[in-house]
């Protein structure tokens, strides 16, 4: 482990120092440039981008707000032309309007309107320059989906009597997607994101007196009176008191095709309703599409979905016709993850237990395949549509907040971010467990596994946990067995991606420690294993997100950069300076070289 000067192929760089810069820090000789900022034109005739002076038409022709997930879809071998999908998360209003001019408890329509076009995601064709980076150019690709756009609703849930409101009868079309956290760009070219945090847009569902609609409810966190943000007051789809079916609309993974501008998103109801947090795909040996998902919230689950049929090879648009169907007829199962050391020794300190790791075996438990459900009590549409309260049913194990579940098409290994949990081992609260070893968990952990056989439609698996994020200095972590003085400190694992190689680089959402997130990368083979670098950091107040890792680039997405500061008095000016208020972005970096294109993580 750990010999002077060794060179881990796309991780040679001198890590950046945790730092609460308002900037984003990329390592010597590296160089950046924003790609595309929040209120940035995408489609023909968006006017500039003006603070002061915001509409929602504007807005619905510019790039939305909180840049979350980013797929890079190259359009050439060389990745000079590429398709950009961004989601757009979440809005703060209080960050995103003048000061004085947003009355939290009274906004105007005008202001619900933008918000509404801020939400969802953006496609627009983005050009490498040859000085290096990425810029956006105008195309026929660029496309804004927002509250407004219609969506598709697909799978064996489609026109459940539980998804039909007074504006959709049919139950089978839904405007809008909201809170699209993070995602994946599928092997047939298009791309998949998650509906995360539906529940906060949903007022009143504490008036609701079924007992069987409220436990509903509540298993989603929807159980209040009015919403921060009062959309409520502008279209009754948002208060379940008027329309109680809507928020069964949202809880879904969405596919977008970004290669053709007029198709119709899809809502794929066989992959589940949860706070998913996004999707990726790995196609199994026999050609079977493999769905990994996690459901981001304290003591939930990991997921994946296993198609019946196969798929084609390609991207043509026969290809993305065809493999979108696959996610409609499949199996959905939820994961148990059983440990192999004494629970005695797992005592939540994180110390590790004598076999000197946290491991074990693990079992996915199936819930649905097409029509049929597995779970007493269910009709298979319930648990397409309750799958929370199916799963509870069969006992998968409580994790600490799945974020990011991504196959590394190198090793065939899955892994898994959790984020944190403060809540484990609190009263009342799920004790720890091999696979979640810390009480008060509040840097997550990283969790790899390896399916049977390297079969991805195995029901059986073997794990281990690769990272027990936090302070190295700290007993409680642990960096795959790597020596602890020769690692960045990491803090709440959020998403994650591979570069060439098949080294994990990872982006982090609330760093415990008291820097700025930042995106790491790690070795996850070979004497390195555990090596934990920091590649680069984001600014103030800012998540970082969305990574994308080629060899001669990298894509991060700056989130909320200064939230919660309010607009009067920004603690973030970035990305355009002086006193400006700060605008969520997305940033390439790349390293200095002839034509822009030296190799990421090479000396
Ligand atoms: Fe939107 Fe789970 O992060
Ligand atoms: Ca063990
Ligand atoms: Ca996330
Ligand atoms: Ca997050």
């Amino acid at each position: 482990h750990g010999r002077p000067g060794r060179r881990v192929p796309g991780t040679d760089f001198e890590p950046v120092a945790p730092n609460t810069a308002d900037a984003v820090v990329v390592p010597e000789g590296y160089e950046q440039r924003v790609v595309i900022r929040w209120g940035d034109p995408v489609l023909p005739g968006a006017p500039a981008f003006d603070f002061f002076n915001q509409t929602a038409a504007a807005q619905a022709r510019q790039f939305g707000y909180n840049n979350d997930f980013v797929g890079l879809i190259p359009q050439d071998p060389q990745g000079w032309r590429n398709l950009l999908v961004v989601n757009h998360e979440y809005t703060s209003e209080t960050d995103m309007f003048p000061a004085g001019t947003y009355d939290e408890n009274n906004p105007t329509e005008e202001q619900v309107r933008i918000a509404w076009a801020a939400h969802g995601l953006t496609v627009v064709q983005a050009q490498r320059d040859p000085r290096g980076g990425l810029k956006v150019v105008p195309s026929r690709y660029s496309r804004r989906i927002t509250m407004d756009t219609p969506f598709e609703l697909r799978g064996p849930a489609a026109g459940s009597d539980y998804l039909k409101t007074s504006a959709d009868p049919g139950g089978r079309t839904v405007l809008g997607t909201q809170n699209n956290c993070a995602g994946g760009v599928t092997p047939w070219g298009t791309v998949l994101s998650g509906e995360e945090n539906f529940n906060q847009y949903f007022a009143n569902g504490g008036t609701v007196t079924d007992p069987a609609a409220a436990e509903r409810l509540s298993r989603y966190g929807i159980r209040g009176g009015a919403t921060s943000r009062k959309w409520e007051r502008f279209d009754k789809r948002w208060d379940i008191a008027q329309e109680p079916n809507e928020v069964n609309r949202f809880g879904w993974i969405v596919e977008i095709d970004p290669n053709d501008p007029h198709s119709t998103p899809v809502k794929h109801t066989a992959l589940g309703r949860f706070k998913h947090e996004g999707a990726n795909i790995q196609i199994a040996r026999d050609g079977r599409v493999v769905v990994y998902m996690g459901d981001d919230e304290r003591f939930d689950y990991i997921y994946k979905f296993v198609s019946k049929g196969k798929a084609k090879r390609g991207t043509s648009a026969y290809a993305r016709r065809h493999n979108s169907r696959l996610l409609d007829d499949g199996t959905l199962y939820v994961a148990r993850f059983t440990g192999d050391s004494p629970a005695s020794e797992i005592d939540g300190s994180g110390a590790l237990p004598s076999d000197g790791e946290f491991d074990g075996t693990g079992r996915w438990i199936p819930l649905a395949s097409g029509d049929k459900s597995f779970v007493d009590g269910f009709t298979a549409e319930e648990v397409y549509v309750f799958t929370r309260l199916a799963a509870d049913k069969v006992s998968p194990t409580k994790m600490d907040r799945p974020e990011d579940v991504e196959p590394n098409p190198h090793n065939g290994r899955v892994y898994a971010a959790l984020t944190n949990n403060s809540d484990r081992g609190a009263a009342g609260k799920g004790a720890a467990d091999e696979a979640n070893p810390r009480n008060g968990n509040r840097n997550g952990h990283v969790l790899e596994w390896e399916e049977h056989r390297g079969d991805h439609t195995a029901t059986t698996f073997s794990w281990r946990l690769l990272l027990v994020c936090g302070d190295p200095a700290a007993a409680d972590t642990y960096f795959g067995g790597f020596p602890k003085d020769q690692v960045s400190p990491i803090s709440c694992p959020d998403n994650v991606a591979f570069d060439g190689h098949g080294n994990l680089w990872i982006s982090t959402d609330g760093n415990a420690l008291g820097s700025n997130d930042g995106l790491f990368s790690v070795p996850v083979a070979g004497p390195d294993r555990g090596q934990v670098k920091q590649f680069l950091t984001v600014p103030v107040g800012a998540e970082a997100c969305g990574p994308v890792v080629t060899d001669d680039l990298v894509l991060v997405a700056v989130q909320h950069p200064g939230e919660g500061a309010g607009a009067a008095d920004p603690d973030s000016h970035w990305p355009d300076g002086g006193t400006a208020n700060p605008r969520p972005s997305i940033v390439s970096v790349w390293k200095k070289g002839r034509w822009g294109a030296g190799r990421i993580g090479y000396r």
